[in-house]
């Protein structure tokens, strides 16, 4: 009965091993596309370096063609989440393409800026626990809060 149980699950690991081994051939881009600078948040907007900081720190990862790959996100099946992650980032808010939104878009998007923040839905909690200098302090969330209601107020004036 035991031996019958060992056979079982020494199979159930080769299968699991090999299954791991194959699905490092299947290899999503983890791409950084070439961007121009002048179309970038940085070029458009009055960024504070504090706030220019944590948006680095804390964002540019999933939310612009900056990110920084690391050794696991070459590791299938975490690749694969990662990848996800970062591809539905920048379709949402893409901090390197800031110039290509219209004004009533970016207007939303600084809004939401700040009620994610706010909310601690960004960043995102799976990137927390790995990224812990990514965390913000209730500072970095007033600045945050502070420099989108700037901006807001002079895209609004003519
Ligand atoms: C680990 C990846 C990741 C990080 C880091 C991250 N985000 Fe996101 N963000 C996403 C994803 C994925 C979505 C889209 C799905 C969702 O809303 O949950 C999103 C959506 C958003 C949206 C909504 C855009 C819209 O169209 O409504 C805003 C705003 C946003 N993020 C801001 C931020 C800010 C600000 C930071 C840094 C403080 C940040 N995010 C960090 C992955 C991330």
């Amino acid at each position: 009965m035991k031996g019958k149980l060992l056979r079982i699950l020494r199979w159930v690991l080769i299968i699991l091993v090999c299954a791991l081994i194959v699905a490092q051939f299947h290899r999503p881009a983890k791409t950084n596309p070439a961007s121009d600078p002048t179309q970038a948040v940085e070029s458009r907007l009055q960024l504070p370096p504090p706030v220019a900081a944590t948006l680095d720190r804390s964002c540019y990862d999933c939310h612009s063609n900056k990110t920084r790959w690391p050794w696991y996100s070459h590791v299938a099946p975490v690749s694969w989440l990662l990848v996800s992650d970062v591809n539905e980032g920048r379709a949402n808010m893409n901090l390197s393409e800031w110039g290509k939104y219209p004004k009533s878009e970016a207007d939303a998007l600084l809004k939401r800026i700040c009620l994610e923040v706010k909310s601690g839905g960004m960043p995102l909690a799976v990137y927390k626990p790995l990224h812990p200098s990514a965390k913000l302090s209730a500072d970095d969330v007033n600045a945050l809060c502070a420099w989108t209601e700037t901006e807001r107020a002079r895209m609004a004036t003519p």
